[in-house]
């Protein structure tokens, strides 16, 4: 699923399932410990994920290693190499690639299914809103609205790794292309300089495939 929405210079890894017995003995002493008082939902997730990325680090040409989380949750990623990480219900996915071809990434995964109530209000904002009836009518097979949610994640994990600091939900408008498969993301604050230029958009890719809605964000390097 995940590799059809990410250019080719990025390793992806997916899984549907956790390895039986929640898979714990494969992770490093140090992985361990930090999910050691967590509830086993989110031990299966965070182990589970990061076997997904040590799959992509590998074929990226990268020795197993521990996969910490950071400040504010990021994930610490080998010197060189950018990536993200996502689990919902059912999934579990993530990315890596060259920091020389890519600056920053971030997938998200959601059930596609709508938004409990009350929650789109609260990560929406209204010109986003008033699109949503056009998108419904068009794909009504797609909960633009999780869609809206998901692709808003993936804004984070790009432009947290890039800034270090926080974005609200309000701060980033994101138009989806029901045809295309694609969404832009408009920074409503000033965005990361990246090669000596301020990033204004962030542009994905989404997809829904099996229950779920999954969104892209790798913005890669400028060539030439
Ligand atoms: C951090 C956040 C984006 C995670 O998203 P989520 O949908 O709750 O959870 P997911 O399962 O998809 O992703 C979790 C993974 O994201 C990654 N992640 C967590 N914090 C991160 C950060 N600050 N930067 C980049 N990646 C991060 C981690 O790899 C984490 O998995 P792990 O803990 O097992 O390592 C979310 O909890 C959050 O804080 N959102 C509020 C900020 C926001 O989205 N603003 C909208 C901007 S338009």
């Amino acid at each position: 699923v995940i590799e059809e929405i990410v250019p080719g210079c990025v390793c992806a890894r997916e899984a549907f399932e956790d390895p039986g017995g929640g898979g714990h003995e494969l992770l490093y002493p140090e992985e361990a410990e930090v999910i050691a008082r967590s509830v086993p939902k989110r031990q299966r997730e965070f182990t589970t994920v990061r076997l997904c990325a040590r799959g992509a680090l590998e074929e990226l040409g990268y020795p197993p290693q521990p996969l910490l989380p950071g400040r504010r949750g990021a994930p610490g990623w080998p010197e060189g190499v950018v990536g993200s990480m996502t689990h919902c219900a059912g999934y579990r996915a993530a990315v890596v690639a060259r920091a020389r071809d890519v600056v920053s990434a971030g997938i998200d995964a959601e059930p596609n299914e709508p938004l409990p109530d009350g929650v789109l209000k609260s990560i929406s904002l209204p010109v986003e809103r008033k699109r949503l009836a056009a998108l419904r009518a068009g794909a009504p097979r797609v909960w633009w609205d999780r869609l809206l949610f998901s692709a808003k994640e993936s804004v984070f994990k790009t432009w947290y790794p890039l800034t270090g600091s926080e974005l609200g939900f309000e701060e980033a408008e994101i138009e989806p292309d029901p045809d295309a498969g694609t969404f832009s993301a408009r920074l409503l604050v000033p965005g990361p300089m990246v090669e000596g230029r301020r990033v204004e958009v962030f542009s994905g890719r989404w997809l829904t495939r099996n229950g779920l809605v999954v969104t892209a964000i790798v913005h890669q390097r400028a060539r030439g």
